[in-house]
């Protein structure tokens, strides 16, 4: 049975304005196609999407008729649906000189003409056809008027990807949504009707890639480029490929070894090289379109180059000369730290690692080799400064990873709108080409001349009728795809946008949850660690508090909290120096006490509890008000969320409910675990009296 959340934002529930419904039917009821879109399949999936989309909202079936058969002219009102510059110029209207340029764009005009009076929707391509028709549905959607359009869309960011952490036996690394869409017991599920179910979701944001399988790629998974499963997985690129998506595939650097074919994986190995060529040929064979690797290599225990004596550059450009023939990319993560460390060594500073292996690589890289950097130097924490590495290496393609799953966010079990956390990552100024160079600027390849850029993000998709656990962390997978197309489209917008076309147009409902939503991600960050220094959460599973939980570990993620002060000096003057690899007023920024924002104090800074923040509390006040007002943030939340009962449906009314009762439970938790802890430390009592145990 399929929960009322499976539908997501595209339910196109029928109109239920009848002025509103009578105005649409006017334009909708005829579809005009150019001849050739029985043979590009985006743009028959674009067709079908259009016809089925009016269908829902309308209640109508649009007949859909061939240019071939419109050389008369037309009194009624109606659509055409072509490519620009395709076959079909009967209905070009005069605005192509300014069409975007990216072959992902498009354009939406309202035509008036003595031939007839039409809505024109016109992809740059296929796909842009495809990425047109998905935004003229939300408009109607969403109740928007359709008489005066004059819409121009071309994307920010040319690669827009998810990553899947899905492994073989059904399992997600990281997943909080169910068990994989792709894979079950070691088979992959090729037939599976869900895969096209999700492909339309994806296409209906603006994305364009996909990697199917986890970044840490197991035996089994290693198989997955060869004879015996590329039919099935070239089953699942068809079904991305009507939706203008290119499937990638995570591979195990070893895979000669891991496959018994080889003795070594050394990237310099002619034998090896050759193995590589022959699995490119293999996989083009069944996928002619293929994207490519992802690599995870000399990370976390996952082998690499380094095995034998090889650098980065050296793993990296073999596997892309395996691809280059047939327009294949190497995603080359850039995840690479000691994940051994002993806790005792102050010198190492795993913050750090990303820059130091990389930076001094720039330029050794192959063209089709893109780098994939996280968007922190750490790992996804609720708050870390900006990686220094992204847009540091001027000639290396690179791409940034961010964290749809919500594995340090609160699991999909609490609420944390993220699309917030995003934007301020975009927008941060890295400054490496002067005022201007943002973060979004450098993905959209403006900053330096990338061949290959954009934006990835770990999927939060499992096999949960709703797909994502929560009902409300569907806005995260929605707002992703809607903000890497758009930057510029604010938080409150794409919430409110995700709202409606998820829950409906109801004043209240829209104010509750895109309040909530909104608020969301401030109120986890006050309940949880504070100020930037990031984890506290409990080994391995990362749910729940536990302030020393990896304090004296292997990884690296250290708070160093004593009596009199916590946060790690992270300073070229007296720290680990990390401060350095920021441009230079940025690395000031950073480096000085006065200058570093509130929130990363503790990332960059080691200070005592008294010490006085911009915002004029000490430190130990801030970490006891934050916690309280965390948990009263969300109380008041829940209150408002009650007063939804009876106008969304009972059953996803009662499931966010109830996880905001659990979200309850345990933010609850966090307060009283970091407020005992930090006062148990420091001695030092709340000015406020408030219990503290
Ligand atoms: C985190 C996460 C792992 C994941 C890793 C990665 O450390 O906890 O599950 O494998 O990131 O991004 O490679």
């Amino acid at each position: 049975m399929k929960s009322p959340g499976y539908a997501c934002w595209l339910r196109f529930d029928r109109i239920a304005d009848p002025a509103l419904l009578a105005r649409y039917r006017q334009w909708c009821g005829k579809i005009i196609v150019s001849s050739g879109a029985k043979s590009q399949s985006p743009l028959r999936t674009a067709v079908r999407e259009l016809t089925e989309g009016i269908g829902s909202l309308l209640g109508m079936r649009p007949e859909v008729v061939n240019t071939a058969g419109t050389s008369e002219p037309q009194r009624e009102r109606f659509i055409v649906l072509d490519v620009s510059g395709g076959p079909d110029s009967a209905h070009a209207d005069g605005g192509e000189a300014d069409a975007p340029a990216s072959p992902d764009g498009y354009r939406i005009r309202t035509v008036y003409r003595d031939g007839g009076e039409y809505i024109r929707i016109a992809g740059e391509s296929p796909g842009g056809a495809l990425y047109a028709v998905f935004h003229f549905l939300r408009l109607l959607a969403t109740g928007s008027g359709i008489e005066a359009l004059d819409i121009a869309e071309a994307p920010a960011c040319k690669l827009r990807m998810i990553n899947h952490w899905d492994n073989m036996d059904g399992s997600v690394e990281r997943g909080y949504a169910g068990r994989s869409i792709f894979f079950r017991n070691g088979e992959v599920l090729a037939s599976s009707p869900r895969i096209r179910d999700y492909a339309r979701l994806m296409a209906s944001i603006g994305l364009n890639g996909i990697a199917i399988n986890n970044v840490n790629v197991h035996r089994l998974e290693s198989s997955l480029i060869t004879e015996r499963l590329l039919p099935d997985v070239a089953t699942i690129a068809e079904l991305f490929r009507e939706y203008g998506i290119r499937l990638f595939l995570s591979v195990n650097y070893a895979s000669p070894v891991e496959l018994g074919e080889l003795p070594t994986a050394d990237p310099l190995d002619r034998r090896v090289a050759e193995w590589w060529k022959r699995r490119a040929a293999d996989i083009y064979r069944h996928i002619p379109d293929f994207g490519g690797f992802v690599v995870k290599a000399d990370s976390e225990n996952r082998p690499g180059p380094f095995t034998y004596g090889r650098d980065h550059a050296d793993g990296a450009n073999m596997l892309a000369d395996a691809l280059a023939p047939y327009g294949g990319l190497v995603l080359w993560r850039c995840f690479v730290y000691n994940c051994r460390q002993d806790w005792r060594d102050r010198t190492t500073d795993r913050a750090r690692a990303a820059y130091d292996h990389f930076k001094p690589l720039d330029g050794r890289f192959r063209d089709n080799v893109v780098l994939q950097i996280k968007n922190g130097p750490m790992d996804f924490q609720v708050r870390e400064p900006v990686s220094p590495l992204f847009g540091a290496m001027e000639r290396t393609n690179q791409i940034m990873e961010f964290q749809i799953t919500q594995e340090y966010t609160g699991q999909q079990r609490h609420v944390c709108y993220l699309i917030p956390q995003w934007k301020e990552i975009l927008d941060f100024d890295t400054l490496l080409k002067g005022e201007g160079s943002t973060v979004k600027a450098i993905a959209a390849g403006q900053v330096h001349p990338y061949t290959h850029c954009g934006i990835t993000a770990v999927s939060n998709v499992g096999d949960d009728d709703n797909w994502t656990g929560h009902h409300l962390a569907q806005a995260n997978l929605y707002g992703y795809g809607r903000l890497i197309w758009n930057p510029e489209l604010a938080a409150a917008e794409i919430a409110e946008e995700w709202t409606r076309l998820t829950f409906g147009a109801d004043p209240e409902v829209l104010s509750v949850v895109t309040g909530l939503l909104l608020e969301s991600w401030p109120i986890y960050e006050r309940y949880t660690s504070p100020l930037g220094v990031g984890w506290m959460v409990k080994p391995h599973v990362h749910y729940g508090p536990d302030v020393d939980g990896y304090e004296y570990s292997k990884w690296g993620t250290y708070h160093f909290a004593d009596c009199r002060g916590i946060g790690v000096d992270r300073t070229q003057a007296s720290g680990t120096g990390y401060t350095a690899q920021y441009e230079s007023a940025n690395a000031e920024r950073y480096e000085r006490l006065e200058t570093c924002p509130d929130e990363l104090l503790l990332f960059f800074h080691h200070v005592p509890y008294t010490y006085r923040l911009q915002s004029g509390k000490t430190v130990i006040q801030h970490i006891y008000d934050t916690h309280f007002e965390g948990v009263e943030r969300l109380q008041y939340w829940i209150g408002r969320w009650a007063e939804l009962e009876g106008k969304i449906d009972a059953d996803r009314f009662g499931h966010v409910s109830e996880r905001l009762q659990e979200q309850l439970e345990s933010a609850k938790e966090w307060r009283d675990v970091i407020n005992t802890y930090f006062y148990r430390k420091s001695g030092i009592a709340d000015e406020r009296g408030r219990v503290i145990y």
